[in-house]
């Protein structure tokens, strides 16, 4: 069987992290989120960590030369040459260039990119309320939407739900303002490259999940002739 690879494109709070949680369990690709390796080493309180922090809780992007080597490493290893699911990366036009490239000298190519479409007012409305695991970034929650069976407590783990950071309103309005200035150039981008699919993120995550799975499955079959 050939490779799956593939980036979740979308605005913040477009469902990226929620639906990646899905196909991971369908599709045993290893799920590689810039966001959640940046939030992991804030946590820890590494350099990259402590340098990446000021950037998140602005809503800016971390500079090129932090994120881009770290991607086009992890690639490569072992538990991702079989296929990945991006979520996060790229998220401008030298990102997008410099995985073209990794996967190139790879000998590897980018199967697709899944795009998750949501309009900006909802995106403020799922941010506003959502819940995540202190412990495990995919298990994502949300106060009205999405609720877990006992307040501010993980369904799966048992573990405490915290708000990130980042999710305050003026910086939801900054990272979607830096997504519609720096990412969304590349729906044209991947587009133009014949490797664009279209999800309507609107619909109930469950409904997303259903036509997710159905249009990966099928580049499957594609990549399998
Ligand atoms: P990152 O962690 O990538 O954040 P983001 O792109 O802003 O996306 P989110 O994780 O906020 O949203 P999501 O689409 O995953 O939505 P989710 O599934 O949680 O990046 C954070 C920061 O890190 C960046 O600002 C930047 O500073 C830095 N960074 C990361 N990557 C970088 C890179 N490549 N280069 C430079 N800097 C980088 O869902 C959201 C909510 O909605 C949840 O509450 C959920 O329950 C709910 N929900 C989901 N789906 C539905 C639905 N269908 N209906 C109703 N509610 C739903
Ligand atoms: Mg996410």
């Amino acid at each position: 069987m050939r490779e799956l690879n593939l980036i979740l494109l979308g605005p913040p709070g477009a469902g990226k992290g929620t639906q990646a949680d899905r196909l991971v369990e369908d599709f045993g690709l290893p799920h590689i989120s810039t966001g959640d390796i940046l939030r992991a080493q804030v946590a820890e309180g590494t350099e990259l960590g402590v340098k990446a922090k000021s950037y998140m809780d602005a809503g800016e992007l971390v500079p090129d030369t932090v994120i881009i080597g770290m991607i086009t490493d992890r690639i490569d290893e072992g538990d991702a040459r079989d296929g990945f699911l991006l979520d996060g990366f790229p998220r401008n036009m030298q990102q997008a260039q410099a995985l073209g490239d990794a996967l190139g000298g790879l000998q590897r190519h980018l199967s697709a990119a899944l795009l998750i479409e949501v309009p900006d007012e909802e995106v403020v409305r799922r941010l506003a309320g959502r819940r995540v695991c202190v412990k495990n970034p995919g298990h994502i929650y949300h106060v009205e939407f999405d609720p877990p069976k006992h307040e501010d407590v993980c369904d799966q783990d048992g573990s405490r739900l915290i708000q990130r950071d980042d999710d305050r309103e003026e910086t939801i309005r900054r990272r979607l303002e830096v997504y519609h200035a720096q990412t969304e150039p590349l729906i044209g981008h991947y587009d133009g490259a014949g490797l664009l699919r279209r999800i309507d993120g609107r619909q109930s995550a469950d409904q997303v999940h259903a036509h997710m799975r159905a249009t990966v499955a099928t580049l499957r079959l594609e990549e399998d002739l």
